[in-house]
């Protein structure tokens, strides 16, 4: 692979300013494979590459995948307004490098969040022509009934949607708390469906993307870590 000059590299992924990444080495505080690199200039195979900047550890990642496991009153869009954005909770570097939420979860839904800073992952996951299934552990102000479950699995009309919506999958996990599977990610779509149903939900967790569960990440709420090959398959599982 071509070597890429320090600077560059460091730029890439999301120290700052090619000068600004060009002062961090010069200032000795930029090693590479444990030797600190004073020039800028030095050229290095990125693929692979283990670095330090201010003595903490980074890998060079072309691309970075992360599951965050996202506290209630975290806003997932990029200029948020009522609230912190989920990026306050990732160092900044992610932020430079353009990582942003792949979906929206609402500001009080907590759970599985990816963010990544490849497009057509990104736009992978939240086509509506893949499919991708959500897991949902909703919390109901009212008792789940089987009413209310055949009325999720058959589908419920939400008055801007063409057609009704159904859930992939729904079961009873307790008296007021139901796990629903959804394919689409419309705007507040489960709170909605219930409410449609004649519920109303008072808290949601997304457990588990595609194949991929939370409790398999072992994140805590506010943690995250990134996601390697094995884990992004099962995203699509
Ligand atoms: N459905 C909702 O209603 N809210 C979310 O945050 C995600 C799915």
């Amino acid at each position: 692979m071509k070597k890429i000059s320090l600077d560059r590299i460091l730029q890439s992924q999301g120290f700052g300013s090619r000068r600004y990444c060009r002062e961090l080495v010069q200032a000795g505080e930029v090693t590479v494979a444990g030797q600190v690199v004073e020039q800028w200039q030095a050229g290095f195979e990125p693929h692979g590459m283990h670095f330090t900047v201010f003595g903490e550890e980074w890998q060079f990642r072309e691309h970075v995948y992360l599951a965050l496991n996202k506290p209630a009153g975290f806003e997932c869009s990029r200029k948020p307004s009522h609230h912190p954005g989920v990026m306050t909770l990732l160092p900044e570097q992610f932020g430079w490098r353009d990582v942003q939420a792949v979906g929206r979860l609402d500001h009080d839904t907590t759970g599985m969040l990816l963010l990544s800073d490849d497009g057509p992952f990104i736009h992978s996951m939240t086509s509506p022509r893949h499919h991708v299934p959500k897991v949902y552990l909703a919390t109901t102000a009212s008792p789940v009934t089987a009413q209310l479950i055949e009325q999720l699995l058959h589908g419920v009309q939400l008055h801007d949607e063409p057609a009704p919506l159904r859930a992939v999958t729904c079961r009873e996990v307790g008296e007021c708390q139901i796990e629903i599977i959804l394919e689409q990610g419309k705007y507040h779509q489960v709170r909605r469906m219930l409410a449609a149903a004649g519920n109303h939900c008072t808290e949601l967790q997304r457990t588990a993307i595609g194949g991929l569960s939370l409790e398999a990440l072992g994140l805590e709420e506010g943690q995250w870590c990134y996601l390697e090959a094995g884990q992004l398959e099962l995203l699509k599982a």
